[in-house]
């Protein structure tokens, strides 16, 4: 295969989970590779990069069932360029614990893939996709990243799942802990949260 170009889709570019994601991808990819993250909104520029490429990998989390819209931006702006056909790859995080939330998206993406004649490739679906990085269960995240990184490599890109071996209740449990302690920096958390005012309509 040729270079790589890896596409960080998530709006909190520099902070993101997918940052951390792409940076085990990394340690697994000996291959030749550059970098994007949409939120640098070069894409044009990119674009151009992407000529000497025969790979594409979409790093990016999963935003109200579907992709974020700087991602969005990104795939239209390729469709209205068309280039040479490349490979797509992705690696999409959710917050919610069952990888399956993710398929719609990956939908969107296979559409995509189709409208402008590139053909889908790996894919890693992770849920607790927000929780991973600042738990012990990062390891396990680490190495389906570079399984996948491998087997896109070895030209057999892998479709592949993670999430934390918790049960349904341990997540809720470890969920609302974590949302009201956050929340309870803004006052009232749990009563905000069962509210259905939006900012005080
Ligand atoms: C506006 C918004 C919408 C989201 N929608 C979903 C969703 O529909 N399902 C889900 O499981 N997680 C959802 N999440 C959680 C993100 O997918 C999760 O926090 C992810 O780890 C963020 O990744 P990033 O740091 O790479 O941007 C949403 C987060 C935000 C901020």
């Amino acid at each position: 295969m040729g270079k790589l170009m890896i596409v960080n889709g998530s709006p909190r570019a520099p902070k993101s989970n997918s940052k951390q994601y792409i940076q085990a991808f990394l340690s697994a990819w000996s291959g030749e590779y550059e970098q994007y993250s949409v939120t640098q909104r070069q894409h044009a520029a990119c674009l151009e990069r992407l000529e000497g490429c025969s790979d594409l990998l979409l790093v990016f989390p999963l935003y109200t069932d579907g992709l974020p819209s700087g991602l969005m931006e990104f795939l239209k702006a390729m469709l209205e360029q068309p280039a040479a056909p490349l490979t797509v790859h992705v690696v999409i995080n959710c917050g919610f614990r069952e990888p399956h939330q993710n398929d719609v998206a990956i939908d969107m993406i296979r559409l995509f893939c189709k409208r402008g004649g590139h053909r889908l490739g790996g894919v890693l679906r992770m849920g607790c996709g927000e929780a991973f990085p600042s738990t012990p269960f990062m390891g396990m995240a680490r190495r389906k990243l570079r399984k996948l990184a491998r087997s896109i490599q070895n030209g057999r890109p892998a479709q592949l799942s993670i999430t934390m071996p918790l049960t349904r209740g341990m997540f809720l449990r470890a969920a609302n802990r974590y949302w009201l302690s956050r929340g309870a920096q803004f006052g009232n958390a749990q009563a905000q949260m069962a509210s259905m005012d939006i900012e005080g309509s």
